[in-house]
């Protein structure tokens, strides 16, 4: 995002009485908005209630026989592997299925590296104070986990096509205790931007200091198109694999924003000797997953075109909304020089910035006028924002019309809060 700067400071400051009266008019009416958490709306989780009846009471045998009742099945039904494997263009024998939650699935992944190291190391990276690359603004869960595990984090500025690659080749060229970095390379967790061609190569290519780096490659948002054409995005697994370092990416996604936040299907994929030490661990961990979970999603979407076409019913339920978003933000802010915004074409977010050291004002004055947002700070390691100045905006859960007035609330905060500053 490009840097902000006021384009008519004194003009914003002599307005400040202005704003406090607008805002304290708004205070009285009494709003209670909830902008915080990406969730899918109730509407979209209709779009899916079929699976509620998606299998019939004999309906519990996968294609090549596997009751789905039993224990058993460890990387998944052959067919929902299948599915995965197309929408992620890698092979099934690369996919392994795991529960509801792709995040259990990272978290767990980078457990047993710690515990009992990956392919290519040499024993459990836990036995080293070890860090991690956290692209930001980013996904605070991700953030979370290392934050948990005692994993340091350095933060990489997240710029409109990735990672800043010359700060990352860098970093992990020179430190062999960096052993992971953090990618949500689609529609990204907070901007809404996807890695380049060139990133996503670099990415692949890059030498590293540590020989069993790890790419948590967390595609969330593969198939959550906005518009009617996706963002292109370079496969990872066989990036990786031709520039020769094929162990390199771990994969994620999940369904939980197709089918049902709380009961979808989540998948990691990734090399065969990847997928052969994590299945090694899960076979101690479980028995086998919900197979019948799988073979109802199975039922249901049929196969990766039922899913690109079930994503076309989310677009259009959740395109207004960040339409009212841009709306707005553009009627209130564009050419003010006090904030920029991306405009995505997919996921689940917008990403906001004001001037330096106003996000957090932002975001209190917004509480208090009824409008609750993301905590400032959340998208950076640590929860804290170095500049104080990009807020998360999550639009799809509220109804389009309560989005554009949370947002006309956030954009004369931005304005109050700015104007504050510059009159200080
Ligand atoms: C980037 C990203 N990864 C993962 C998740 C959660 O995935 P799951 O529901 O599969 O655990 C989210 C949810 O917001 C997300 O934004």
């Amino acid at each position: 995002m490009t840097a902000i700067t006021p384009v008519n400071p004194q003009e914003v400051a002599q307005s400040l009485s202005q704003y406090e009266a607008s805002y304290a008019a708004i205070k009285q009416r009494g709003l209670k908005l909830d902008m915080t958490r990406g969730k899918p709306s109730n509407e979209q989780l209709d779009l899916a209630n079929e699976l509620m009846s998606a299998l019939g009471p004999s309906d519990y045998k996968a294609a090549d026989g596997t009751d789905t009742r039993n224990y058993g099945g460890l990387d998944g039904l052959p067919e929902m592997k299948a599915i995965f494997a197309e929408l992620l263009e890698t092979s099934p024998q690369s996919v392994i299925v795991g529960g509801a939650s792709s995040l259990t699935m990272m978290h767990d992944a980078v457990v047993r590296a710690l515990l009992h190291g990956v392919p290519d190391g040499k024993g459990p990276w836990a036995r080293e104070k070890i860090k991690f690359l956290c692209p930001a603004p980013g996904y605070d869960r991700h953030f979370a986990i290392c934050q948990h595990h005692g994993i340091e984090m350095i933060t990489v500025d997240l710029d409109k096509d990735g990672p800043d690659m010359a700060a990352v080749e860098q970093l992990v060229a020179g430190d062999a205790s960096i052993k992971g970095m953090w990618c949500v390379p689609k529609y990204s967790n907070p901007t809404g931007e996807t890695y380049s061609a060139s990133v996503v190569e670099r990415l692949a290519a890059m030498k590293t200091a540590a020989p069993d780096f790890r790419l948590f490659w967390d595609n969330a948002y593969a198939v959550h198109d906005l518009e009617a054409t996706t963002d292109p995005l370079v496969e990872i697994l066989g990036a990786c694999a031709k520039a020769g370092n094929p162990n390199r990416p771990i994969e994620f996604a999940s369904t939980s924003k197709i089918s049902f936040a709380g009961a979808g299907v989540a998948v990691m994929a990734s090399s065969a000797a990847n997928v052969a030490d994590a299945k090694k661990h899960l076979a101690i961990q479980s028995i086998g997953p919900d197979k019948v979970n799988q073979l109802r999603h199975v039922r249901f979407f049929k196969d990766a075109a039922g899913v690109r076409a079930h994503m076309q019913k989310h677009a259009a339920l959740l395109r207004p909304k960040f339409e009212a978003v841009s709306r707005i933000f553009e009627r209130e802010l564009a050419g003010t020089g006090l904030a920029a915004w991306t405009k995505p074409r997919g996921g689940y977010f917008v990403s906001l910035d004001t001037l330096d050291g106003c996000a957090s004002e932002v975001v209190k004055l917004a509480d208090e006028a009824g409008v609750k947002l993301t905590p400032a700070g959340a998208t950076f390691p640590l929860g804290k924002d170095p500049r104080n100045r990009n807020i998360r905006v999550a639009p799809s859960l509220p109804p389009a019309s309560q989005v554009e007035t949370a947002m006309e609330v956030v954009a004369l905060c931005v304005k109050l809060a700015s104007a504050r500053k510059l009159k200080a």
